[in-house]
């Protein structure tokens, strides 16, 4: 396969992991509104914008959010946490409003990514989505997506794979 030009989106895309232990090096809080800007600029069925962020930086509501996962060490450890949300008030199509969703955080983690502070996406704390939205004191509209712990990363040793892409591609007519 020919090599593809190594253009920054493409770079923050291979380049970015998942961190799950940070440092206690303070977040800028400019970096993370920053990177919610570009989570609003995911692309979403009718453009509705069905996303909704909650962000948490006070440790008393770490500490609660933490006891809802066994992902506890890395919500500790995180400068800050942004919860994401379905709005089903503005909601047209579940599946539809779910994908704009998955395509926000990711432009949300390679937006951190790319000012150097690493984060993961944390999908295990659904299983308590009910209990979040009570302690975030949220109401019943919103329906918890993600929670992503973000911050400076503790190492930038993580490593991952992938399958290769010719086993993926079902069929090329
Ligand atoms: C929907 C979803 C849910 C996830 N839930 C968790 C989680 O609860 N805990 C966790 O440590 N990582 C979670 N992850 C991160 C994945 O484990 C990670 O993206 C995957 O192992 C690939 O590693 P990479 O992100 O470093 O490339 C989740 C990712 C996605 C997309």
């Amino acid at each position: 396969m020919r090599k593809k030009p190594d253009s920054p989106v493409r770079k923050a895309i291979m380049e970015r992991r998942s961190i799950r232990q940070f440092t206690d090096a303070a977040v800028d809080r400019d970096l993370i509104m920053s990177a919610l800007e570009a989570a609003s600029w995911a692309p979403s069925g009718l453009n509705n914008q069905p996303w909704r962020f909650a962000v948490i930086w006070e440790p008393t509501i770490k500490e609660a959010l933490a006891g809802l996962t066994r992902y506890a060490a890395t919500i500790k450890s995180a400068g800050v946490l942004v919860a994401f949300f379905l709005d089903k008030d503005v909601s047209y199509d579940h599946t539809k409003d779910c994908q704009a969703i998955g395509a926000s955080i990711q432009n949300f983690l390679l937006a951190l990514h790319a000012m150097d502070l690493g984060a993961v996406w944390l999908g295990e704390i659904l299983k308590n989505k009910d209990r979040v939205l009570e302690i975030l004191q949220l109401p019943a509209r919103l329906e918890l997506m993600a929670v992503v712990a973000a911050g400076q990363p503790a190492h930038r040793n993580q490593s991952s794979h992938r399958q290769p892409v010719e086993e993926l591609i079902l069929l090329e007519k």
